[in-house]
């Protein structure tokens, strides 16, 4: 079958990817989708199940790193549109370990930019290079109502953040220098089912189902502007098709919320829906040291991606917390699997055979 556009998107294994190839898939079957994942812990493709024997989704085990693989992959399945979301996401792994980030999100980047410009050579006709990056290269805002815009200087403090702001640099460069048609997206938190269980929802969740301590970084009082990863996937469709080349997009849920608001809704929730009495896991809080160079507060102004592309938020905060809350408690196997490392077995016993 001839399909009418063939996509790359790179690290669809993980959280916000599977639910961008899961909406790609189901949405446009005339388009062929090649999932690129190298599988790292982060990377469970038993977040796929439910697509991955569409004939138009194809996996690949493969590292964004190795520039002849990456151009050995574009002719393969002349690739024509990119969507780049293969990272390491997580700031506690940056803080320990900030020459994996540098690898993955700086030389991963760079080589995927490398070889689209290598095999669409000049033709830039119908072709697009979509890098997803987070708000967190903005630095970090008082407690002043303030919000980050695309115009607002970028200003890491973390090697995660770091290594965005640098792969987001070298995405414009491509298109400053070698006229690539490069767009970027930079996003606030995102919660939602499939989230690996380091990050703060779905850690918490899982800690209160077993009735486990909650390591509340500090005095709890860092804000993060949280969004429904559907909505986050929704909008990296319409700025896939209808965004500006050469243009950034900020998306947010115009959503903050305190740490530890946020974490006493979740454990009210949590507690509600497994049939324990009020305040039952209220004891689980424990303060622990801070978070080194710990963002005080993020918020993102996403006006500009509502006016020229009408994108907003679909969900309620209330509705997506309560729906994911559920999702984890009703997903225990997918849970249990991921904490035990048995995901990691999923591609050797079936992909391997096939
Ligand atoms: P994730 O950690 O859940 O998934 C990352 C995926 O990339 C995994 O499947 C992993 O196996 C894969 N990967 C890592 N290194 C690779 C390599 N060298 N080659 C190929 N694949 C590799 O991350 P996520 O939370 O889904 O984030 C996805 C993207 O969105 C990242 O670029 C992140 O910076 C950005 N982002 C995330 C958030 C958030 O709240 N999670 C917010 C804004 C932006
Ligand atoms: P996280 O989910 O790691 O996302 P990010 O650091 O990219 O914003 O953390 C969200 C917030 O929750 C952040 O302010 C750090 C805090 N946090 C805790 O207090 N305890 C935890 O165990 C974790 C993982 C995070």
């Amino acid at each position: 079958m001839t399909y009418k556009k063939n996509i790359l998107i790179t690290g669809g294994a993980g959280f916000i990817g599977s639910h961008v190839v899961r909406l790609f898939v189901n949405k446009y079957p005339n388009y062929r989708i090649v999932n690129l994942d190298k599988l790292t812990y982060a990377g469970n493709l038993k977040n796929l199940t439910d697509i991955e024997k569409k004939d138009n989704y194809t996996f690949v085990k493969g590292d964004i790193c190795e520039l002849d693989d990456m151009i050995a992959l574009f002719e393969t399945y002349d690739i024509d549109g990119v969507i780049h979301l293969a990272a390491e996401s997580h700031v506690d792994r940056s803080i320990k370990d900030p020459f994996t980030f540098a690898r993955t999100n700086v030389m991963g980047t760079l080589a995927l930019l490398q070889a689209a410009k290598i095999k669409w050579g000049g033709n830039f006709s119908g072709k697009r290079f979509y890098h997803i990056s987070t708000d967190e290269v903005y630095g970090a805002l008082a407690f002043d109502g303030t919000m980050f815009a695309e115009t607002t200087k970028y200003d890491p403090h973390s090697p995660y953040s770091a290594s965005k702001a640098s792969s987001d640099h070298f995405v414009r460069s491509y298109h400053d220098t070698y006229g690539l048609p490069t767009v970027v997206s930079n996003c606030s938190n995102n919660y939602g089912p499939y989230q690996f269980p380091e990050k703060l929802i779905p850690l918490f969740i899982n800690n209160i189902r077993h009735g486990k301590p909650l390591p509340v970084y500090g005095k709890g009082e860092n804000v993060r502007d949280w969004l429904y990863v559907e909505d986050h996937a929704r909008a990296i469709d319409l700025i896939f098709h209808e965004g500006k080349t050469g243009e950034t997009y900020n998306i947010g849920g115009f959503n903050e919320w305190k740490n530890i608001d946020l974490i006493k809704v979740m454990i009210q929730t949590a507690d509600r829906i497994l049939g324990n009495p009020e305040g039952t896991s209220d004891k689980l809080i424990t303060y622990v040291t801070d978070r080194a160079g710990h963002d005080l507060r993020y918020a993102i102004d996403a006006s500009k991606l509502n006016r020229e592309l009408g994108w907003e938020p679909s969900l309620q905060f209330e509705e997506g917390i309560e729906k994911t809350i559920r999702w984890y408690l009703e997903h225990q196997e997918w849970m249990d699997e991921v904490t035990s490392g048995e995901y990691q077995n999923y591609y050797e016993n079936t992909y391997s055979n096939r």
